[in-house]
């Protein structure tokens, strides 16, 4: 056996709940797979990073590049990635990574439960957090993954260090479509946005989203649900506590065929929807205090009309 399986086998023989819950090497990597009522959440140890979710109705919700492939020190693009402790570009540059740091960094499994109506998982991420060279702070940084009628995802950073800090970050959620063409998005209905393809001053959409090229934009001042109408039939719902910004990119063309790991086509077939604090919903965290970024994704297939 090689040492990945091993160290699966271990986290297996600990954590392992019945039908519910067990690990396994996958990607490349190790992973989390948790069921519950015919749903199944596949979450890799890197980057505490949701890979897939499925439900018996909906089939796969979350897009995952066909090149995905965990322990060769880069991101995996699709699924859930945790940005963190800043989201996008760092400010000052200087090389630190888009997106920050956690992404790649290796996550400890706390506990597994399976009380109630949800699996739930527990991570922390410890590894290289304090002591940053990118990073001058100190946090406890926690993942709570539950698996029920929905998907949650609750992320909580605690300031565990003498001073304040800043805090961007995001649940890069992304969904998998038929077709990005025929999307529909609503909740965003004349929410401002920072449109980060044209950062001049915020804009606003009277009606609902529709998507006929590249993306990218930060909305502001969202507390209320958004929806994703997909084919004509399936609907994601995505509901965000701890947040008051969302993010909505798609690459297009172009963009994806510079990002490389897009697969033939993965445009048309993803949106990415991402709970958020970013722009102007940056946290300050006190020495001491807290705050948890938390998503809950449900999807559903409607009834056809008539
Ligand atoms: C989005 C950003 O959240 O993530 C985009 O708004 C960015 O600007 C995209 O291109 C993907 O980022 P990355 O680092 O995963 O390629």
């Amino acid at each position: 056996m090689d040492a990945l399986t091993l160290d699966a086998a271990a986290l297996d023989e600990r954590f392992r709940i019945a039908d519910r819950l067990h690990f396994a090497v996958l990607h490349g990597g190790i992973v989390a797979i948790l069921s519950h009522d015919g749903a199944r959440a596949v979450v890799a140890l890197q980057g505490g990073q949701v890979l897939t979710y499925s439900t018996p109705d909906c089939g796969e919700v979350l897009w995952l590049s066909p090149q995905a492939k965990l322990g060769t020190g880069k991101a995996v693009r699709g699924g859930i990635p945790i940005c963190w402790p800043w989201f996008g570009p760092h400010p000052e540059g200087g090389g630190r990574p888009a997106h920050g740091f956690v992404r790649t960094q290796f996550w400890r499994v706390v506990c597994a439960t399976a009380a109630g109506a949800a699996t739930r998982l527990t991570l922390a991420c410890e590894e290289g957090v304090d002591g940053h060279p990118h990073w001058p702070h100190s946090a406890r940084l926690h993942l709570e993954i539950a698996l029920g009628r929905t998907l949650s995802l609750s992320l909580t950073t605690q300031n565990t260090g003498p001073s304040a800090f800043e805090l961007t970050q995001a649940l890069h959620s992304y969904f998998r479509i038929a077709d990005i063409t025929s999307v529909e998005v609503r909740g965003l209905e004349t929410v401002r946005f920072i449109d980060q393809l044209d950062p001049a001053g915020l804009k606003s959409e009277p009606g609902p989203v529709r998507i006929s090229g590249e993306v990218d934009r930060i909305y502001q001042s969202l507390t209320t649900p958004v929806t994703i109408r997909d084919d004509p039939a399936r609907l994601i719902e995505i509901a965000s506590r701890g947040s008051a910004s969302a993010v909505l990119w798609n690459p297009w063309i172009e963009k994806s065929a510079r990002l490389g790991d897009m697969g033939c086509d993965g445009y048309r077939h993803m949106l990415c929807f991402e709970t958020a604090n970013a722009g102007a919903d940056a946290v300050t965290l006190a020495p001491g205090e807290s705050h948890t970024l938390t998503t809950a994704i449900s999807a559903s297939v409607q009834a056809p009309p008539g």
